[in-house]
Parts: C-alpha cells; sequence; structure tokens
C-alpha cells in the first residue's frame, strides 16, 4: 500500500488503516463486534441505503461517522470499504469503492456472474486497488490442517474429496431473509462459497463442473424479527442441470 500522500489521510505506515462499513444489516454487527477492537483498524463510518440504519449501528458501536454510501465512498481518511451489502449489489457498490480510490473487502458471493466479476477485478486493477472477498474460512484452523497433512503426504495422494451442507434455511432466524432465496443468494451463491473454497484452496482450481437443483419450497415465512410470519416468495435454486 502506498505511503499516505497528505498529513490528514490515515495510513498503515502512520497509524490506523481507516474503515468504512457499507451495509448496516445482519452481518455488519459480527463485523463491527471484530474490527472495532484491532489496534490497527478504525471504522470511521457506517453507511446503509437507509441511513436510520446506518446511524443506529454506528452510535452502537462507537463509530463517528454514518450516512448514505457516499459517505463511506468520498471519506478522506477511509482507506478500505468493507462491503456488507447484499449479493445484487455486491460488484456495483465494490466497483464505486475502487473508482473512488478505495481497497476492498467484499461479502459473498463476489459477483452474480462471470462477467461482472471480471469487470470488478480489472476495475480494481486499473485503480491500483487490491480485492479481497470473504469467505476467509479457509484461514481457519481446521482447513490449515488439511492442506498441511495433505501437502505433508500423510494421506498419499487424495482420490476424492466431498464436502456437505444441509439446513431447512435461514427464514427463521434471519430477520429480513427474501434476499437469500433471490437471485445471488439461494443455497448455491449463498453458503455454495465456503465449501467451494474449502475445495478450491485444499485442491486447486476447478477444471469441469456438473449440477442438478430445485427448489424444495415456493414459498417461506419469516420465523424472527418484526417481519415475523409474513410470507415471501423463493426464486431459487432455479431448476438445473449441466
Ligand atoms: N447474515 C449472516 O449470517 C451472513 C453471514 C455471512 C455472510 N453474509 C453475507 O453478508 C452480506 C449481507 O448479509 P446480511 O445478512 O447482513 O444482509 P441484510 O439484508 O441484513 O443487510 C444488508 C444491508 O445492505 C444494505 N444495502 C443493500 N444494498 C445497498 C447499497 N446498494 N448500498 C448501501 N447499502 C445497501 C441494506 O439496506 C441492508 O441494511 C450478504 O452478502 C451475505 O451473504 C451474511
Amino acid at each position: 500500500m502506498p505511503a499516505a500522500s497528505s498529513p490528514s489521510t490515515s495510513s498503515s505506515l502512520r497509524g490506523p488503516v481507516g474503515v468504512g462499513v457499507i451495509g448496516a444489516g445482519n452481518i455488519s454487527k459480527a463485523y463491527l463486534d471484530n474490527l472495532t477492537v484491532f489496534p490497527d483498524l478504525k471504522v470511521l463510518v457506517i453507511a446503509d441505503l437507509f441511513e436510520d440504519a446506518a446511524e443506529a449501528r454506528a452510535k452502537e458501536y462507537g463509530v463517528p461517522g454514518w450516512g448514505g454510501p457516499e459517505k463511506a465512498l468520498y471519506h478522506p481518511d477511509v482507506e478500505i470499504i468493507v462491503n456488507l451489502t447484499i449479493p445484487a449489489a455486491h460488484v456495483e457498490v465494490a466497483t464505486a469503492a475502487v473508482n473512488a480510490g478505495k481497497h476492498v473487502w467484499t461479502e459473498k458471493p463476489f459477483s452474480l456472474d462471470r462477467e461482472s466479476g471480471l469487470g470488478l477485478l480489472k476495475a480494481a486493477d486499473a485503480a491500483g486497488m487490491r480485492l479481497g472477498t470473504a469467505p476467509d474460512t479457509f484461514l481457519g484452523a481446521g482447513l490449515q490442517t488439511a492442506r498441511r497433512i495433505i501437502e505433508r503426504g500423510d494421506i498419499g495422494t487424495p482420490l476424492t474429496g466431498m464436502t456437505t451442507f444441509q439446513t431447512p434455511g435461514p427464514e427463521s432466524w434471519h430477520p429480513n431473509p427474501a434476499f437469500l432465496f433471490q437471485h445471488g443468494a439461494g443455497p448455491l451463491f449463498d453458503m455454495g462459497p465456503y465449501y467451494l473454497t474449502a475445495l478450491v484452496q485444499t485442491f486447486g482450481s476447478v477444471r469441469k463442473v456438473a449440477a442438478v437443483g430445485s427448489s424444495a419450497k415456493a414459498t417461506r415465512i419469516i420465523g424472527s424479527g418484526p417481519k415475523a410470519g409474513e410470507e415471501f416468495a423463493v426464486e431459487v435454486p432455479t431448476h438445473v442441470s449441466a
């Protein structure tokens, strides 16, 4: 990362790195629990389309700034934008951030399709900004240990790798779950990145893909929060066979 060009700009060389969070929803609490205790980071602003939500979260964590997305994007001391918006907004928000001269950590999925993902990579490259994306779970002890023992040859050459994920769905605990059943989410895009990341980190990149999919229910009922009891339509997964 280049050194700061003006005294008002924070820098990893001079002090805590300034962070702006965009997306003040469900997962922002887990992020802020952690981001606000690392001495080398300083969360300077929390932003959301719903400025009230940003303000409430900022006050909860003692963050000095809040507002709409531009408040984080154009904050002079923010070096990294943490993108915690819904999947459909990930590329748009991350692209705006790199174009504003900010590095980006973005939640999964990185993009909803290959083309827009490549466009984001290109934009970051052109702007000289770095991109990181969830999940970082492969850095954890379990997957690092698995990788180490495979690399050391403890189990010989692995012939197969398998991951399994089973759940009735997140509508029972997520207070605003509809986006998790819309294009860009669903089990494959919302949870798949954890398992695909584990496989790719352990065995290398994917050469060939085959898939089948279907929807278990056409509608779901919210089980928590102020919208509990409300029914919403499920869009994903669409019937797939490849
Ligand atoms: N909830 C979880 O347990 C969890 C866990 C891991 C990862 N994630 C990922 O984190 C992301 C957010 O999930 P969530 O559960 O917090 O969702 P959420 O719906 O609770 O929060 C998303 C927030 O982003 C805001 N937003 C949407 N579009 C925006 C835009 N263009 N600009 C600014 N703000 C915008 C919404 O107003 C909302 O407050 C998703 O990609 C999800 O896959 C969630």
